[in-house]
């Protein structure tokens, strides 16, 4: 998989489907390729040789001008963004790397830093024996999926501190063409929505500064040839594995090439490295696809699945959930979810979560965070009652935390108001009434790994919902000197991973559930930890198709936790039929957010039947491969398929958004079935057929929307006989 070429001096990443290539020239690297597999030829042809042969091929005197480069710096003729910014004690930024060596290792565990797994890793040397630093460039390539990851550690070897100023998870310049980017932008309830621009000469650019991954932009850029779609034209695609402040970009400079790069957001950043530190950054998964945007996210998905989700929980069966906070929000009493968890007992759901509101003094969003013992004159006798009782019947139990925050009304904030994050001599900024904890703070972290895991050690929970329900500001920490202040959004972030480590992964028997507002840090750090995340507070169905599709572009169904509630929905007032609303919330890891206590009987009575038809399908959102077949931001249908890996198996789910007059049928061709294998294919309309899987994938199904009204949905089942 990972070949070094010595005649050419190139190395060559390769599996089935993909070669990433490049060589070391002059002792810098330089990217030939990254796109389809190829063999080994030399390469080399295809540099970029600037225009005076004079100035071509000497060493050191060279300019970086017109390099392809794997490993940018600033300041010796290179003008477009770096991967790396250094400075020394005498303010001088300017960097001379020079390759050292390499060596092929197993996958190493990034320290401190969650990373995907399985692969086996390049790591490539270079030195600024000026400087004294090391810069080592790391590649993981996976045999079975078109993607490899790249980080890069620093190391000081020399006797003087350096001073980071920037540090890039990678870069790579593709050729000069027609491109397009395509980001997920959002906000509160409106997660993911795809945004497609043509790159022009500049820079694009996502990022956040909320030391979160946040909502506003997901941590996703692809580049792709202009006019891409879902099967066809190149796409890059990258997504960091990492939950703070970011940035990615994709330069076009003077000759047309464009480079793409990103890590660490730089927006004040630094971060003193002194002799004998090393520097680990966030690693970067990066993918080709050679047919379009579908593949693209097929690539994710499967690379998410197999190499970084935990392996135990990936492909699990998710628990059916019924949650209480929008049935309940914060006024509930031990009565009100016993009657909720009866009312859900026997119909095929199978977990009770509790979310909000539990604990300290919590009866709305003033007050209570950080206070994690248990409101026992809300729920008398505590949490145990409830277990049992959710037990007895059957179902498993789940908890909400939000263990990063603390409400200025708290016992916590009463004994410890250090321990939020504020700045000497200016105002906090309170979100929903709430500050962040310190994390870069030991003793910070130590109480919340001791108050969180005393409630999970000490009650039977079997699922943990982690919440984080706001970004930070007044970025600062105490505990930090001066001279260390620009490294506060990246400690904070090794502040949580360890939390992750001490308590998610202390409990590898609790399935834990990600949640951030809502999807504001849906992002492949957390699904290290977490195996699925919930995907928005929106949970109106018609909202539902855009948030999803939008955030399908790179996570796998699997990971978004979807449910099903009640109309009018509380984030739009849009009503809904009860079947589309299960059936957009079987596209993930279903449950159920309403008072099902108080359901209608009619409503409750189709509860069976609906987890029945989520479990007859849950092999395909686990480990299907997932085809976006009419996008809903058209407003006029959205339709998916998902589709068995052998080709023995699809479902495919139809809903109308807005019906138009004389709208036509809608034809939806369901790929990568057995072509001359015949299917039967059984609508939830009552309609059977059979055909072959070529007919299928050529003609496709007809689906009649022209006779849907508005939200009505449809599905079908396709079978191989
Ligand atoms: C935001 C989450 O997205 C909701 O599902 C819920 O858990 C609330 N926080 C509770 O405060």
């Amino acid at each position: 998989m990972l070949h070094f070429e010595e005649t050419t001096g190139t190395f060559y990443l390769e599996n089935d489907e993909i070669t990433y290539a490049f060589t070391v020239e002059n002792g810098l690297p330089e990217h030939l390729w990254f796109g389809a597999r190829i063999p080994r030829d030399d390469l080399r042809y295809t540099r970029w040789i600037s225009g005076t042969s004079c100035d071509a091929q000497l060493p050191g005197k060279t300019s970086e001008n017109h390099i392809a480069a794997e490993l940018p710096t600033y300041g010796r003729g290179d003008f477009r963004e770096p991967m790396l910014g250094v400075r020394d004690e005498n303010g001088n930024a300017l960097l001379a790397l020079t390759y050292k060596g390499y060596r092929v290792i197993p996958e190493p565990r990034l320290a401190g830093l969650p990373s995907t797994f399985g692969g086996e890793t390049l790591e490539v040397t270079f030195e600024d024996a000026e400087k004294g630093l090391r810069a080592v460039l790391l590649y993981t390539l996976f045999a079975d999926t078109a993607a490899l990851t790249r980080s890069m550690r620093l190391e000081n070897i020399g006797g003087h501190t350096l001073t980071l100023e920037r540090a890039f998870s990678f870069a790579f310049d593709l050729p000069a063409g027609d491109y397009e980017a395509l980001t997920l932008t959002g906000s509160w309830a409106a997660e993911c929505a795809p945004e497609r621009a043509p790159l022009r000469h500049g820079i694009l650019t996502v990022n956040s500064k909320r030391v979160t991954s946040s909502a506003t932009q997901n941590p996703f850029l692809a580049v792709m040839t202009a006019g891409a779609d879902e099967a066809h034209g190149d796409v890059y695609g990258v997504n960091l594995v990492y939950s703070s402040s970011y940035r990615l970009l994709a330069e076009t400079a003077q000759h047309g090439r464009v480079r793409v790069a990103g890590g660490i957001n730089d927006f004040g950043f630094t971060w003193e490295l002194r002799p004998g530190d090393t520097f680990q950054t966030p690693e970067a998964v990066i993918a080709y696809s050679g047919e379009g945007l579908g593949h693209l996210s097929r690539i994710f998905h499967d690379t998410y699945r197999a190499h970084l989700i935990p392996a135990r929980f990936a492909t699990m069966h998710r628990p059916v959930v019924i949650n209480n906070w929008e049935a309940t929000y914060f006024h509930f009493d031990r009565d009100k979810l016993f009657a909720i968890i009866d009312a859900a007992a026997g119909t095929g759901i199978d977990t009770f979560v509790l979310d909000d509101g539990w604990f300290g003094k919590r009866d709305d969003d003033h007050s209570g965070l950080g206070d994690w013992f248990v409101n026992t004159k809300k729920l008398v006798g505590g949490l145990d009652p409830i277990i049992e009782h959710a037990h007895e019947k059957g179902m498993k139990f789940g908890l909400w935390f939000e263990p990063e925050m603390v409400n200025p009304d708290s016992d916590l904030y009463r004994a410890h108001p250090d321990w939020a994050i504020h700045a000497p001599g200016y105002p906090v900024t309170e979100a929903r009434n709430q500050l962040v904890l310190d994390l870069t703070r030991d003793e910070v972290r130590d109480y919340i790994v001791k108050s969180v895991n005393d409630i999970l050690d000490t009650h039977a929970i079997d699922y943990v919902k982690w919440d984080c329900n706001r970004y930070v500001t007044e970025m600062y920490s105490s505990s930090l000197p001066a001279e260390r202040q620009g490294e506060f959004a990246h400690r904070y972030a090794l502040g949580l991973y360890d939390l992750f480590e001490r308590i998610v992964a202390a409990h590898p028997g609790i399935f834990f559930e990600g949640c951030s507002s809502g999807g504001a840090r849906f992002d492949p750090a957390i699904l290290a930890y977490f195996p699925q995340i919930w995907t928005s507070d929106d949970t109106d169905a018609a909202m539902r198709t855009r948030i999803q599709w939008g955030t399908s572009f790179c996570y796998p169904l699997s990971a978004m936790s979807c449910h099903a509630s009640v109309c009018p929905n509380h984030t739009t007032r849009r009503v809904t039929p009860w079947a589309t609303r299960a059936r957009i919330a079987h596209l993930g890891a279903t449950g159920y957010e309403l008072d099902t206590s108080v359901m209608s009987a009619e409503d409750l009575a189709a509860v069976p039947g609906q987890v029945a038809d989520y479990h007859a399908m849950e092999d395909l959102v686990l480990s299907g491969d997932f085809y976006r077949l009419a996008d809903p931001y058209g407003d006029r249908q959205f339709a998916v398929a998902l589709v068995a890996k052998d080709g023995s198996r699809a479902h495919v789910t139809v809903m109308q958004l807005l019906r138009v007059f004389n709208c036509p049928p809608l034809r939806l061709t369901v790929p990568a079935l057995t072509p001359d294998a015949l299917y039967r294919v059984e609508s939830s309309m009552g309609e059977t057929l059979t055909l072959s899987g070529k007919t299928l994938s050529e003609v496709g199904l007809i689906a009649p929307v022209h006779r849907m009204a508005d939200f009505e949905s449809l599905t079908y089942t396709v079978t191989r006989l």
